[in-house]
């Protein structure tokens, strides 16, 4: 083997493939570790472990790169629609007018829930977090969308992706109306699909809302910019679930419920609490950084730092910006929002941050963004859910078109007790458990 790793092992040595992927990242390949010496790798928290060969997202932490199929995302950022993006990150290659214009119009066509699965809203109570609402109804989708257990080939993984797509957006838009005590609305099938969200989530009965130009664009941007972080917490759930073969809309139900553990959806919401909690106790920016440097009860600086990017995350240059045009030209006068810039400046220009190389991470702006449009706290997690839902249709799908595809199934090390035997009720003498 010219390029092989060697274990030595009980005084024997093995050798194993090094692979390398298209932008020279290298692995060593341990398919056959286990067959050959008898061992397996123990890697909790998956810091070193490759889990697939993907082609869909290549991101560069260090030198601040993310990129869709190959295309860098400032380039698609100022040129392209979410939707075109998620044709992009689904099928590996920018959509033709053509593609595109049938994606549309499939969109279009399945933003309207089916009249019976509106009866499910009713059951859930005004207080359900919204998170619960979307997983459990993107799972009842598979039971009123027959498109789901067609999808096989790229025609009908393209119409079940559009069935997804859209009805999510609906589904999201219907949870906060159900959860704030108003009636649903109706998709338009005049209007482009960030439109026609913020109509379905901001209309009334009596009074359409119209977004403006730069409302929408920025919207547009937070989705597309979350379309896809290649292998993170929810969308590897996505994919394990997918290796069972388990349906599209089943596989990313569970992705959704992934991201709504404030580790990895959660944080822009962090970022509106760390606000709130810092005007309401009336404490300086200059005493909150001190209380964050100086580590006091564990305060960190909610949206500064991450684990992948070390130089800076590409996203929130792009949502930094966004989120200036939208405050000036809404002409919002909002304190927090002032505090959030004030407290980013700080950051910035101190040491203890410059030092660590503390960047904004994408959830700093991203918060922002959403509360200047007008997105309740409670919805912040299924914005990022409407918005990641090409990376893990994307995800499933090359799973499915694997021929040589296996069940996901990981091993462990178990450290439990030994051979033990059962106890008779009557003799369980064990201290209480809590
Ligand atoms: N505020 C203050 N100090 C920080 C922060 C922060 N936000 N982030 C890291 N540090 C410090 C650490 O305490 C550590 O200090 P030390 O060298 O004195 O011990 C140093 O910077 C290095 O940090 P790491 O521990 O290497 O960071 P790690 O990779 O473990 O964590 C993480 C990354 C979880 C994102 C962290 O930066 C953090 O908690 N940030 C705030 C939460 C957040 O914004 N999460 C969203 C991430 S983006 C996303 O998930 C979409």
């Amino acid at each position: 083997m010219s390029n092989a790793a060697r274990i030595e092992l009980d005084g024997k040595s093995y050798e194993f493939p090094v692979v390398e992927g298209t932008e020279h990242e290298k692995a060593i390949d341990i398919s056959k570790l286990r067959a050959q010496t008898g061992h397996i790798t123990l890697d909790d928290g998956y810091g070193n472990t490759g889990s697939c060969a993907s082609s869909i997202t290549y991101i560069d932490g260090d030198a601040g790169i993310l990129r869709y199929r190959g295309i860098p995302i400032e380039d698609l950022a100022g040129k392209c629609s979410f939707v075109e993006v998620a044709w992009l990150i689904i099928f590996g290659r920018l959509p033709t007018l053509a593609d595109r214009d049938r994606f549309t119009d499939l969109l279009t066509e399945s933003s309207r829930l089916d009249e019976n699965m509106k009866k499910h809203f009713d059951g859930f109570p005004t207080y359900a977090p919204p998170m619960a609402i979307l997983s459990a109804m993107i799972n009842t989708l598979s039971a009123h969308n027959e498109e789901v257990w067609e999808a096989h080939d790229d025609k009908s993984i393209e119409i079940a992706a559009a069935v997804l797509m859209s009805k999510v957006r609906t589904i999201a838009a219907a949870a906060y109306k159900s959860s704030i005590g108003e009636p649903l609305v109706y998709p338009r099938y005049d209007l482009k699909y960030v439109e026609n969200f913020l109509h379905m989530m901001f209309s009334v009965p009596y009074r359409n809302y119209e977004p403006s130009e730069t409302v929408t664009k920025a919207l547009n941007l937070f989705f597309l910019l979350h379309a896809d972080h290649e292998q993170n917490c929810s969308t590897s759930t996505v994919r394990m679930v997918a290796s069972s073969k388990a349906n599209m809309f089943a596989s990313c139900s569970a992705g959704v419920c992934a991201l709504w553990g404030p580790l990895h959806g959660g944080a822009n919401v962090a970022v509106i609490d760390m606000l709130q909690e810092i005007q309401e106790s009336g404490i300086s920016v200059k005493e909150y950084v001190r209380k964050v440097k100086d580590k006091e009860d564990g305060v960190k600086l909610m949206g500064f730092g991450h684990r992948v990017y070390r130089n800076f995350d590409p996203r929130s240059k792009i949502l930094k910006q966004a989120a200036e045009e939208l405050l000036t030209e809404m002409n919002i006068s909002d304190p927090m929002l002032d505090l959030s810039q004030e407290l980013a400046d700080a950051a910035l220009n101190d040491d203890y941050f410059i030092e660590r190389k503390l960047y904004p991470n994408v959830d700093y702006y991203s918060g922002v963004i959403l509360r200047a449009i007008g997105i309740p706290l409670n919805m912040f997690t299924v914005m990022f859910a409407i918005g990641r839902m090409p990376g893990w249709i994307a995800n499933w799908k090359e799973i499915h078109d694997d021929p040589q595809g296996r069940i996901y199934r990981p091993r462990q090390v178990y450290t439990g007790p030994v051979n033990q035997t059962w106890v008779p009720k009557e003799e369980r003498t064990y201290p209480p458990l809590y």
